[in-house]
């Protein structure tokens, strides 16, 4: 069953140029000249109860308002956005009853209170029956371990700490759908990794539909079964994280470790440099058209090797690549 059903969505921004200065600004309200950003250009797409999605895209793609519409913050110009069948902007209340947000950038959270009492909170404006959020709390205290800063208020708490109390706080209410707008933004590694395994696990025990809007292509890799890749408010691929995988598979990168630092290697014919770092080089090939030993003797002709690996393309490797190729 579709959970999520988006039809010819299009939001559109109205922007006014007003010129800089005082002068300008006071210009500026006389004749002030409009200008329309479409932040999200006729999309289509349905989620799946259960699938966990990566919304992925640079900076100022639309995901963000493609959330916003979906949780009804924003109300689209054209088109259609369903969760729970529901038309968000004009269902509010019911539709938070059913979804589950965090926002990485800011807190949902009440910034003065201890995070016990935002639970508390959050407890009857959700009407959570007592056994249901005790057994949750209890469930999120254990492996999020945020046990220790339940008496704390949210503004003394830790970046890694507010998003694991954020986290718990949007799943309380075991709502049907979360989303995820940037959540392990400006998060350490030991954090990440306890925030993927907990969704991980939410999407696998509860089957709660996950969509995930990250730049950390490591999350993508390591949560989303599928992903939808946005561009300047357009989709410009959305397939399962495998099938990706399959399409652009050719791709091979190979690190090598070189006995010495050199400037070289991006003159050899077809393979591609992709990083450096000291002696170290990571390189890209076509496997159809290339085999490992033939790009090695390439290189061993000229440079002597330390090491090397190959890898088998990642999800960053090969976004990137569908960005170029656009
Ligand atoms: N309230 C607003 N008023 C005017 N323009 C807006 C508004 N919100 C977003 N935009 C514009 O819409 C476009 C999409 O913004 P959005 O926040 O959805 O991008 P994003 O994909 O979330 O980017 P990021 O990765 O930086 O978070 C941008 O060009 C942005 O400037
Ligand atoms: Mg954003």
């Amino acid at each position: 069953m579709d959970i999520i059903q988006v039809t010819n969505l299009t939001k559109e921004f109205k922007t006014y140029n007003v010129k800089n200065g005082f002068l300008g600004a006071i210009a500026g309200a006389i004749s002030r000249k409009a200008a329309f950003t479409k932040a999200i250009d006729n999309i289509n797409f349905t989620i799946n109860k259960g699938e966990f999605v990566g919304y992925v895209g640079e900076n100022g793609a639309g995901k963000s308002t493609t959330i916003k519409i979906l949780t009804g913050i924003l109300v689209p110009t054209s088109g259609e956005a369903l969760v729970n069948n529901l038309v968000p902007y004009k269902n509010r209340r019911k539709n938070a009853m059913k979804i589950g947000v965090v926002f990485g950038q800011r807190t949902q959270l009440w910034w003065d209170l201890a995070v016990r009492e935002s639970f508390d909170l959050l407890k009857s404006i959700y009407r959570i029956p007592e056994d249901r959020f005790k057994k949750n709390i209890k469930h999120f205290y254990d492996i999020l371990s945020i046990d220790k800063y339940l008496d704390i208020p949210v503004r003394k708490l830790s970046l890694g700490q507010r998003m694991r109390c954020d986290l718990a706080a949007s799943l309380l209410h075991d709502p049907e759908v979360l989303f995820l707008d940037e959540p392990t933004i400006g998060l350490d590694v030991v954090a990440k990794d306890a925030i993927r395994q907990f969704l991980k696990e939410i999407n696998e025990k509860k089957s709660t539909t996950i969509i995930l809007t990250t730049h950390d292509m490591m999350d993508i890799e390591h949560l989303c079964e599928r992903i939808i890749i946005l561009d300047e408010g357009k989709i410009i691929s959305d397939g399962s994280t495998d099938l990706l995988k399959k399409n652009y598979g050719q791709h091979r990168v190979m690190e090598i470790e070189f006995q010495d630092e050199f400037s070289g290697l991006s003159g050899i014919k077809d393979i591609k440099l992709l990083r450096e770092e000291s002696c170290k080089k990571w390189i890209r090939f076509n496997g159809s058209d290339l085999s490992a030993s033939d790009v090695i003797s390439k290189i061993a002709i000229k440079y002597q090797i330390k090491d090397l690996s190959i890898q088998e393309p990642t999800v960053e490797d090969i976004i990137k690549s569908i960005y170029n190729n656009r």
